[in-house]
């Protein structure tokens, strides 16, 4: 059986990416479970730039196909800020409760219609052979005035859709999988692996 190997040591990452790309009929493994190394340094402009760098680098590293993801939040009212740098904004150990506040903070005065902002993920493959094949999606929303739910991680307690009242970490985990950027990338970069 071929393998695949996902650039990431997140298990609920793994686990998401196993049952998206299952009917691939390919051995899927994190970088780990595949013995492999590779020192990245994250230093393009764009999720798409980053998703590549890393499978790329990956792929070097390994001779197999490879794929790998950068994704984050944008806030509209906030320049699209902390975008390519959500993990690290305000630190990479500062907690999300601080983080959330923060940014619910910078958006006061700012009316609703002004709060849009969206998730963003880019997967990238790349092949033994130099190819790259990149994919996006996002998933839109607000920013909403306080933090709710308990599901999810990072950002998803102040991201409000408006289309399920509710937020993002109000969200079932297989309600969030079926309609977030990650679960749309993966989606995406299953049809064109297929
Ligand atoms: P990564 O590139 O998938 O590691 O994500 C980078 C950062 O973006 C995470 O550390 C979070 O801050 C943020 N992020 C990405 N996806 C989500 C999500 O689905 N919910 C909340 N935060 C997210």
């Amino acid at each position: 059986m071929k393998k695949l190997i996902f650039a990431t040591g997140n298990q609920d990452k793994m686990r998401e990416i196993r049952e998206i790309l299952g009917d691939l009929d390919m051995e899927i493994l994190s970088m780990k479970e595949a013995g492999i190394q590779a020192d990245i340094v994250e230093d393009g402009a764009s999720f798409e730039e980053n998703a590549e760098i890393k499978a790329r680098a990956v792929c070097r590293a390994c001779n197999e196909l490879v794929l790998a993801d950068d994704s984050g939040l944008e806030i509209d009212a906030l320049n699209k800020e902390p975008g390519i740098y959500s993990a690290r904004y305000m630190g990479e150990d500062t907690s999300y409760r601080i983080k959330n506040a923060n940014l619910i903070k910078r958006l006061e005065g700012v009316p609703d219609e002004k709060r849009t902002a969206r998730f963003v993920c880019a997967i990238s493959a790349a092949f033994p052979d130099g190819t790259v094949k990149t994919v996006r999606a996002t998933m839109e929303g607000i920013i909403g005035y306080e933090e709710r739910g308990e599901n999810g991680f990072g950002y998803d307690p102040i991201f409000y859709l408006p289309q399920f009242c509710c937020y993002s970490a109000e969200l079932p985990r297989e309600k969030k999988n079926e309609i977030s950027h990650r679960g749309k990338a993966l989606r995406a970069m299953r049809d064109l692996l297929l």
